[in-house]
Formats: structure tokens, sequence, C-alpha cells
């Protein structure tokens, strides 16, 4: 086993098998860890990103099976933030020094394309030191082309499984798993710095469905891979299904980490939500990027994609000290810069349809 943690840390590939066991057995997991936090310490030093996430609606069209918000939970509280109180999110977040804003919501009908252009451009020219990153669904070709005109620089669309039948037991007949792979080939193809991703432990993953999410992530190349563990809610028809594991999870960072070394992953809120110190622990295991909430107090509960969600009473100067502190105990330093991918060049914005 540690021979294939040294091929990974060399960049030397594993096969399938080789990657199923590393992923389904604990006991090298400190090794592990140290050789995904010397890589990421040469890759990006001590830096750990800092975005801010506003949630931007709790509306959505959509009904995947795992999710509180999805349409068919009628207890959901639902919102919309117009876009003067998300300016004013930026406003915030900007003095407190952000540099990356996160717009997130369910699929909302209400936030047609004209709106989300002219949101990206009023944050774009009020603030064009940052960086814009959307997460708002399936979207056309043309749609997504136009955020990008309008200046949105990133995109984050997990694909959540790269397994047709697994994807088929999540989600509702009507959704298409090659769906969402085309429309993250159309992010990538039209510029946007591109975040795939899958939740860990959803009812019914497989370590093989495991391996496939981590050969499409090779082949896709994001610059970005958000992972977390699924959590329960109880509006969802998984609402008795258990808990994604945060050990497996803090592997797959680190594993992740081995592979995509230039990659930015985060230490996500669902990981300190199932462990008081996830984030932490998912910092020391390769993870880069953390996002505070910078949602209005007021509806950060009513954006419920699980249970038990953290930080939605804080508001976001709290968050914001409290994570230096944390950041700082796992030995890293909070980076207020925009936080590009590597590689990516900044000068490139054409638009190709
Ligand atoms: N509508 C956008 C989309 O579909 O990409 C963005 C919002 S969606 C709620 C963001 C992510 O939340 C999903 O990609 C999913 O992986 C994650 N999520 C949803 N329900 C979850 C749950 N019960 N536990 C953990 N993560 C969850
Ligand atoms: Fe649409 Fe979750 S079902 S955001």
């Amino acid at each position: 086993m540690t021979d294939i943690i040294d091929r990974l840390f060399y960049g030397r590939s594993v096969s399938d098998d080789e990657l199923s066991l590393l992923i389904s057995c604990d006991e090298n997991d400190s090794l592990l860890f140290e050789k995904a936090d010397a890589v990421r310490r040469k890759v990006y030093g001590n830096e750990v990103f800092i975005r801010g996430l506003i949630e931007i609606s709790s509306y959505c069209r959509n009904n995947c099976f795992y999710c509180g918000i999805r349409a068919g939970n009628r207890d959901a509280e639902r919102y919309r933030l117009t876009p003067d109180e998300i300016l004013s999110c930026c406003r915030k977040g900007h003095e407190l020094g952000f540099r990356t804003f996160v717009l997130q919501g369910g699929e909302d009908d209400a936030f047609n394309d004209d709106i989300i252009c002219s949101l990206v451009s009023r944050i774009k020219s009020e603030f064009p030191e940052c960086a814009v990153t959307l997460s708002l669904g399936e979207k056309s070709r043309e749609s997504y082309a136009a955020y990008r005109k309008a200046g949105a620089d990133r995109y984050l669309l997990r694909h959540e499984t790269a397994d047709e039948d697994h994807y088929r037991k999540l989600h509702p007949a009507g959704m298409d798993l090659n769906k969402r792979k085309k429309c993250l080939y159309d992010l990538k193809s039209l510029g946007f710095q591109t975040g795939a991703g899958f939740m860990v432990g959803s009812p019914f993953q497989t370590t093989e469905n495991l391996v496939a999410d981590i050969r499409f992530l090779e082949e896709l190349k994001p610059e970005m891979i958000g992972i977390g563990p699924f959590i329960h809610h109880s509006g969802t028809p998984f609402a008795d299904r258990p808990d994604g594991s945060v050990s497996l999870t803090l592997r797959l960072l680190a594993i992740l980490r081995l592979m995509f070394p230039e990659v930015l992953l985060p230490a996500t809120t669902a990981l300190g939500t199932l462990l008081p110190d996830g984030r932490e622990r998912g910092l020391k295991a390769g993870a880069n990027v953390v996002m505070p909430n910078l949602s209005p107090v007021s509806v950060r509960k009513k954006y419920s994609l699980y249970e038990n969600k953290i930080c939605t009473g804080e508001e976001a100067a709290e968050c914001l000290n409290c994570l230096k502190n944390r950041i700082r105990s796992a030995g890293y330093e909070m980076s207020f810069s925009r936080g590009d991918h590597k590689n990516y060049n900044r000068g490139a914005t054409d638009v190709k349809i």
C-alpha cells in the first residue's frame, strides 16, 4: 500500500484495483495525509484561500433526492435575494477582505440570464479585482457564454457521480448524467475555471463509483474539486440514510491532492458539520480553500441542504475570525488573494460559442 501512495506522490499512475484498495483501507491514512500536505505546501505553500459564499436563492425546480431545498420539499422555506441585497453582501465581504464571491443557488427561473448577467457585471464593475464564481446549476452553453461575457470567472457544478446507474438512483427521471457532463465540458471550453465534484457516502455509492469519479475528474481536468460528506435531510427521500464518513472524505481529499497537485480543493462546511474540527482536518489532508458564508443571517437557515448545518447564526465577520483562528491552529495562513488556479491565464477571456 505504501508503494501505491509513493507512486501517486511521484505523479505516476495507479490501476483501478490499486485505487480501490487505497480508498477502502484506513491503515495508511497518516502517511497519505503527510504526503498530500507535502504536495500542497510545494504547490501553494501554507496559504488557504477564502471565498465568500452568497446563497442567492432557495427556490429550485429540480428534485434531487438528497437535497433539502428540492422542489418537492413542501416544508422548505423559500427566499430569493434581490440584486441589491447580493451587492450589499459583496460590499460587506469586500470590506472584510474577500476577493472572491461565490453566488450559489437552486435552479431558480426567476434568476433569468439577463438578471444574472447584469448582477455579474455590477459586481465586476464595482470590484474589478475580485473573482466571481457562479454555482447555479445546469444551463445551456449560450447561457454560460453570456455569464462569461458578463465577467464571471469560475463555475462550480459537481458532477455528483460519474456512474449512470448511481446517478439515476440519486436523481429523478429527466435528470441526466450526460447532460451534466456536457455542461462541465461547455464550461471548460468557455474558459471558466471549472469545479466538479461529488458527495462522499451518498446513498448506494460504492468504491467502484468513487474510482469512476476520480477517472472522470482525470478526463475533465477541473481547476476545482468540491467533495464533502452526504448529510441526510428529513424533507427528502433519503431522510433515513446514514451520513457519509468523515474519515473516507479525508482520505479522498488526500488522494485528490496527490493526483491533482494544483487543484483548488475546499474543506467544506459539510465536513465541519459532521465533526467540529472537520475543516481543519480537511486542510491537513490536502485541502486549501474555505468558503465562509456571506449570506444575510436572516436567510441562512433557509438554505438548508442538509441537517444541522454550521455557521447559520454568525455574522460574516465572526465567521471569518473563527475561521482565521482555525486555519492558524491547523498550521496554515488565511490568504485574501483571489487564489486563481496555478495554470490559469487571466488574460484569456475569449468567449467561443
Ligand atoms: N443548484 C446548483 C447545483 O445543482 O449545482 C448549486 C446548489 S446545490 C445545493 C450544491 C451542492 O450541494 C450539490 O452539488 C450537492 O453535491 C450538495 N448537496 C446537496 N444536498 C446535500 C446533502 N444532503 N448533503 C451534502 N451535500 C449536499
Ligand atoms: Fe436544486 Fe438541490 S435540488 S439545489
